[in-house]
Parts: C-alpha cells; sequence; structure tokens
C-alpha cells in the first residue's frame, strides 16, 4: 500500500479519534467483527443492508442495481431541477423566454437543461427496466407483492413527474403534448372531467395549467415519490435481505 494512502488513512483514523470525529463518526474504529458491525450499522448509506447478508443479494446479476440507479437518477434530477428553479417563472408570460435564457445565457444552463431531461428519459427506462427484472425474478410473488404495488406506484408517479414537466418549457410541442394527455384524462369513467378540470384549472390549457404542473412537477409528485421509496426501500431490506431462503428453493 503506497505512503499516500497509509497516511490519508493514518490522518483520517486520527481525526476519528478527535472529539469531532467521533461526534461525526460514531463507530470509529473497525477492529473486532463487532466494530465492523457497528460501523456498518451507523454508516448512513450501508446501513440500508443488514449486517450480514447473502453474498448472491448484493451481486450485480442479481437486480442489476436498476433500482439504485433509479435513485441516482432521481438525485440528479433533484440537483438539476434545483439549479433550474432558480431562473425559471411558471407563468405565460415568462416561461418561454426564461427557457430560452437559460439555454444561451445562463452559466451551465444548456448543460444543466439537459442533465435533467435525459436523466428523466433514463429514470422511466431504468424504472422500467427494473420492474421487468423484478417481474423475471418474480419479486411480486408473497412476502414481496406489497412492495411490488408500492413499486407500480412508483412507475406511475415517475411517469406523472415526466409528463408535468414536460409542459414547463411552454413551447408548442409542451402545450399541445398537455393538451392531448389532458384531453385523454376526460376519458377516466365516471370522474374523467374531475381530472380534466383539475389538471387543466380552466377549460383550457392556460396560466393556472403552467402553475398546477409547476407544482405538482417540483413539490407534490417528488415527495410523493420519496415517502414511497423509503417503504420501498424498508420493505426491499425486510423482505429480501433478511430472507433469502426461498431464492434457493428450500421455502
Ligand atoms: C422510482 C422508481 C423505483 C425506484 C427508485 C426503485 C428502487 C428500488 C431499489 C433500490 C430496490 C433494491 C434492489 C435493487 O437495487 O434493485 C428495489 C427493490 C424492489 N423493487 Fe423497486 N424501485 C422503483 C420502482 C419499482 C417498480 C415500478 C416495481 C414493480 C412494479 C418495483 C418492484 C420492486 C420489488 C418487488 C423490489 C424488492 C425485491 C426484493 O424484495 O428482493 N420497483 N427497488
Amino acid at each position: 500500500m503506497s505512503a499516500n494512502v497509509e497516511t490519508s488513512s493514518t490522518v483520517v483514523d486520527r481525526f476519528k479519534d478527535t472529539t469531532v470525529g467521533k461526534a461525526i463518526f460514531r463507530s470509529p474504529r473497525r477492529v473486532t467483527p463487532r466494530d465492523r458491525a457497528a460501523g456498518h450499522w451507523s454508516n448512513f448509506f450501508l446501513h440500508i443492508y443488514p449486517v450480514k447478508v447473502k453474498r448472491k443479494a448484493i451481486e450485480f446479476r442479481y437486480s442489476y442495481y436498476l433500482g439504485i440507479i433509479s435513485v441516482v437518477l432521481f438525485g440528479s434530477l433533484i440537483v438539476s431541477g434545483i439549479y433550474l428553479m432558480f431562473f425559471y417563472v411558471p407563468s405565460p408570460g415568462q416561461a418561454y423566454t426564461n427557457i430560452q435564457t437559460l439555454q444561451t445565457d445562463v452559466s451551465l444552463g444548456q448543460y444543466i437543461r439537459n442533465v435533467h431531461r435525459w436523466s428523466a428519459h433514463l429514470m422511466v427506462l431504468a424504472v422500467a427496466a427494473h420492474m421487468a427484472k423484478m417481474f423475471y425474478r418474480g419479486a411480486y410473488k408473497a412476502p414481496r407483492e406489497f412492495n411490488w404495488i408500492i413499486g407500480v406506484i412508483l412507475l406511475v408517479v415517475t411517469l406523472l413527474l415526466s409528463f408535468t414537466g414536460y409542459l414547463l418549457p411552454w413551447d408548442q410541442l409542451a402545450y399541445w403534448a398537455v393538451t392531448v394527455g389532458s384531453e385523454m384524462s376526460a376519458y377516466v369513467p365516471f370522474v374523467g372531467d374531475r381530472v380534466q378540470e383539475l389538471l387543466l384549472g380552466g377549460p383550457i390549457v392556460g396560466s393556472s395549467t403552467l402553475l398546477r404542473f409547476y407544482v405538482l412537477h417540483v413539490a407534490v409528485l417528488p415527495s410523493v415519490l420519496v415517502m414511497l421509496l423509503m417503504i420501498h426501500l424498508w420493505r426491499w431490506r425486510k423482505d429480501s435481505m433478511l430472507d433469502m431462503a426461498w431464492e434457493d428453493g428450500n421455502e
């Protein structure tokens, strides 16, 4: 091991021994198996996995990490989305010009907008692939059927996030896409008209539609997705990580 790594690891270890280090790192040293377990369950990222997990469950081909990839893409959408919010006003008079200014005058504006757009496309793909992988793994069978249902709702929320984001540039493509989409919603049996009115906030796509889609896109749907994802990951941990017997055929 090169001198640099050795020095940096001892520097980190020495920092972990300080009062501040102890306050930040709940388990400073990892010497005994118990230290390592403590280090595991007190680590924000690692604690999603139980201390002991079957090697199979963390192998790539078990899930192709598609769920984790979906989480990372969602993270990139949040970060790039917050940057875009600084330069965007959800009003018909300003929305289109804001996007033009973002593309031409704001530093990194066009790049961040493309990151946001491509993360959205890739997230829909990753979630669909994740669902297919979970289906072929039979992860809809007991005791995972509840998590499967949560997953289906997550898919719907992911698609709604893309649909609501579609209107925000307020260009021709956005306007007509949402007109068609809201017309489709009117065909929902019994409640169609109400749904369409709720979406549009009036008889046609207008300023209140833009505001509603904006609030849905930046606040309501991301919060719903985060809450569902917490249940989804908790159930995955409870259903799978702690009980892998079913995959070895000895149910
Ligand atoms: C925003 C969308 C979603 C995200 C971020 C997400 C994330 C995750 C993650 C991180 C896992 C852990 C294993 C892995 O990495 O694959 C997982 C497991 C699971 N996901 Fe998703 N998921 C999403 C949508 C879905 C959908 C649409 C379905 C199916 C309809 C689904 C069904 C499942 C099931 C059944 C498990 C548990 C498998 C087990 O217990 O072994 N998920 N999900």
